[in-house]
This record gives C-alpha cells, structure tokens and sequence, in this order.
C-alpha cells in the first residue's frame, strides 16, 4: 500500500543519514593500536626533546624545580597567574606541616582580547595594574612581598626565575614578547608604575604548579596535567637524562668533567643515609609542552580534514598539533567544522547553513559539556542549541550529540595515550616493574565535562596496565603551587 511505501521510504531516508554521519565520524574514532601509536609517538617525542639537539616538537623544557613539597614551606606569598582568558592574583599564606592549612584570597580579572593580541608593553602594563588593584584590596601596597608568576605558556628557563617566552599558544599574540624574559617584563612594568615593589623569585607553568599544589596533599603526586583551554603535562624527571641541565653542570663544575663523571657524582650521593634525600635532589621537574607533539607531522596519519581546517583558522597555523585535538579551546571549534560540513551536506539543519553556524568560537567548553550531559534531555539539548542560535529538530539534536561524543572522546582518549607514556616513562627511569603514581590535574575539560575525566583514566589504565595512577583534582589550582615554589626557593 501507498502508507507502507512511505514509512519504508521514510526508514530508508533516516538508515542512510545515519550511515552518513557515521562515515563522517569513522575517522575520529581511533583504535587501540592507533593509540598504542600515539603513546609510542609521544614517548619518543619526551625522548627527544631531553636531548639537546636543536629544537623538537615536544620542548621538555627544565622547570628548575627539583622536588615536591615537604612541609616546611611557610611565610606569606603573592601568586600571580596569567594562562588563559584570566588573570588572577592571589595572596597565600603557608603554615610549618603539610596540608589544609593555607589561606588564600583572590581576584579574578578578565584580559580583553585586545589586549591579549596588542603589544606586550600594554599587556604586562595591564597586568601591573591588576597587581596594584589587589595590593590596594588587600591594604598590602607597601608590604615588598615575594611573588611567584604562574606563566602558561613555554618559557625557556635557565633558572627559577628567569623564563623566555618561546613562542604563545592558546590564541595570545602580544607583540615583542617572544624571545624575552617575561620576569623581566613584568618587573619593568612594576617600575614603569613606579608606585609599589615586588619581589618575583619564580615563574611557574601552570602544571607544574598543579603537581606542586597536589603534592602538597598527596606525596605521591609527580606529575601534573592540565586539560582546559590548553592541554600539557609535566613530570618529575631524573637529572642525569636532561642533557640541557647536564652539560650546564659540566660547565660549572669543570670543563674536564663528562656527563659521566657528574652523574658518578650524583650516584655517589646516593649512598648510606641521605639516600632519600639525594635521589630527590637529583630529579627536577620537566614542562613536556606535550601540545607541541605533531608540529613535525608524526600525527598526520590520525589529523582529520577538520582538524585541518581548525588548525588553517588559527592564530598559530602548524603549531601545537596535538592541543588542537585534545584542549578546550579547539574542541568546540572541530565539532563546528564537522556540523558545518554535515550541513552542507543536507544531513542536519535541513540543509541551512546560517551565520551562527559560521561564527567561530560558539561552542565553548562550558556548552559541549552541558550537550554531552547525560542527565540532559534531548529537548534541553535542543534549547541549548537553541540559546546559541541554531534551530534543531529532534534528529539534529541526536547527531548533534554524536559529534560532541565523537570528538570529546577522541580528546580524552589522546590525552591518556600521553599520560601513559609519561607514567611508563617514570616508572622506566627507576627500573620498576610495577609504579605507584598520582596525577595532579586541572582545568575545565577536566573538571566540567561529564566523561573526559572517565575516558581519560580508562584509556592510561589500559595503554599503561603496569602503572597505578591516580587523578587528583587540584583544589587552589596553580596559583598555591607556585606560592609553594616561591617559598621553597625563598627559603634557599
Ligand atoms: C598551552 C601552553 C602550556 C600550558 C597549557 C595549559 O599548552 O603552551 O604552557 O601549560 O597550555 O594551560
């Protein structure tokens, strides 16, 4: 009959819209021997950049950290934070004896956009300007306190509190910043204001303030993760693999000294009972800049057209191939892409491309997260697409989902592929057949999104089956880590 006709025409219709959005999505689903490939691509990316061989993709850049709190840390600290879209600066204050006993105030400020993309002279003016709006909050105006700056972006360090800007990521690009010592920077834009002094004893990356604020609770902690607008990684690595630090050492201790002879040296220290202390001073903490992984092209092989395009789009064309797969900032961008072209296809939006659908930057972390929420309806989903202007019917907001599912996954799946390399190759270093570690971690993917956290322990679980890690949610975040460093470098 004509009815019967119509339902199976119907049926037809929606099997070969499913199987073209499937086709669609195939390629962001990876398979365990490609992450297998991933994990080994990473672990020779580590490896390469501790040696001092030019540049590489992944940097490995030293910290000048060079173990995890002890507990003695106390005193009164200003930690100043700029990594994203936000500039924090807070004050902390440490009590003798390990955990919950720091107290900590804080002012968020937002960086305008033209400022994140005008000179860097107006920048660290701004940012001058924001220390002195909370030093007058707190009534600390003359006080001369030490200060640790939390910088997320790659800094070459060549001490605690000396770090050159190798090049911005996650959409900054202030002029005649690149190549300086961002320490420098900002102590100039203090004196320019010429109206209060600061003492800054440290510059920190956001994870390796993560691990130190983690390792404040859980000694365990050796490595720190951040997974929101950027995506890295560091961990505590052992000295005598850095060549950099290596031949610096040589270099101060004697030209006729090999890497040999200073490693002897360390091995020597090691006995009897300093022991536990030697072996810690004999590691430092490495800022992997794991987001860099791909700049040579050993990721081509899983980078889809719409990775591609995302990439083509961005402020930083060719760089920081493996965060434009796995961080906040670019995930909402691939899942456009895709909607994009699932649209110019026919397959969604009944085939209308509208300019909401074009502007870049509308799905942000915050709204994937809420879309892939399985408590959600589909008609919430609907009316978030609705809030940011696409008018959905119920079967776009199915595959609507699907993509945010596909590319999401795929994000926490890379990210674990990284971690496992990262804990096989600490437990490697100490010649362990079975390790013990714990993962500080932050950042919004992390902590807002209803399963990246999930798939992210899963796929290490798997891809590192002799390593036991556990995910420690940072509480103050990086800003009490790198008050911990201030302290401990303070102290010294
Ligand atoms: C970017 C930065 C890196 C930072 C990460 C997370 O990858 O290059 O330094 O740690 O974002 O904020």
């Amino acid at each position: 009959s004509k009815g019967a006709a119509l339902v199976t025409a119907v049926a037809q219709r929606l099997a070969s819209r499913k199987r073209q959005v499937d086709e669609t999505l195939a390629p962001f689903k990876l398979s365990q021997e490609q992450l297998q490939l991933v994990k080994a691509t990473m672990r020779a990316g580590l490896e390469a950049g501790l040696k001092n061989k030019g540049p590489s993709a992944v940097k490995m850049l030293p910290s000048y950290v060079y173990h995890t709190p002890d507990g003695t840390e106390h005193g009164k600290y200003l930690a100043l934070d700029l990594g994203g879209t936000n500039f924090r600066a807070m004050l902390v204050k440490f009590k003798k004896g390990l955990q919950n006993n720091t107290r900590l105030y804080h002012k968020i400020y937002t960086v305008p956009l033209e400022i994140m993309q005008g000179t860097g002279e107006e920048l660290f003016d701004h940012l001058a300007q924001y220390v002195s709006d909370f030093l007058d909050y707190m009534g600390m105006k003359k006080a001369h306190l030490p200060a640790g700056f939390t910088f997320s972006f790659p800094c070459e360090q060549t001490a605690i509190d000396t770090g050159i800007l190798v090049s911005w990521t996650k959409g900054f690009k202030a002029t005649d910043c690149e190549g300086h010592d961002v320490v420098n920077l900002l102590r100039e834009a203090i004196k320019r204001r010429n109206e209060y002094d600061l003492d800054i004893v440290a510059v920190v990356n956001d994870t390796v303030g993560t691990m130190m604020s983690c390792a404040y609770e859980d000694p365990q902690c050796e490595v720190g993760l951040i997974a929101g607008t950027g995506s890295n990684a560091c961990y505590m690595e052992e000295l005598k693999n850095i060549e950099k630090i290596r031949q610096k050492k040589q270099k101060t201790e004697g030209d006729e000294e090999t890497p040999e002879a200073v490693e002897d040296k360390q091995d020597d220290g090691s006995k009897g009972d300093k022991k536990a202390e030697t072996s810690e001073t004999s590691r430092m903490c490495i800022n992997t800049e794991w987001g860099g992984l791909g700049d040579d092209g050993s990721l081509d092989d899983i980078i889809t057209p719409f990775d591609a395009e995302v990439d083509h789009n961005s402020v930083n064309p060719g760089k920081q191939r493996f965060e434009k797969l796995t961080s906040g900032m670019y995930l909402g961008e691939i899942v456009r892409e895709v909607l994009l072209d699932l649209t110019r296809g026919g397959l969604l939006f009944r085939g209308r491309v509208t300019e909401t659908l074009k502007t870049p930057g509308i799905f942000q972390t915050k709204y994937l997260s809420q879309i892939e929420s399985d408590r959600l309806a589909l008609l919430q989903v609907r009316s978030i697409l609705q809030h940011l202007g696409l008018d959905s019917t119920c079967d776009d907001s199915i595959i609507v989902k699907e993509v945010c599912g596909a590319v999401s996954r795929r994000a926490a799946e890379l990210c674990g592929a990284g971690m496992a390399a990262v804990v096989d190759k600490i437990r490697e270093n100490r010649g362990l057949d079975h390790l013990n570690v714990t993962v500080g971690v932050d950042g919004a993917l992390y902590k807002l999104h209803p399963h990246f956290s999930g798939i992210l322990q899963e796929t290490t679980r798997v891809l590192a089956p002799q390593c036991n890690v556990t995910f420690l949610p940072s509480e103050e975040g990086s800003g009490k880590g790198a008050a911990l460093i201030t302290a401990v470098a303070r102290q010294k």
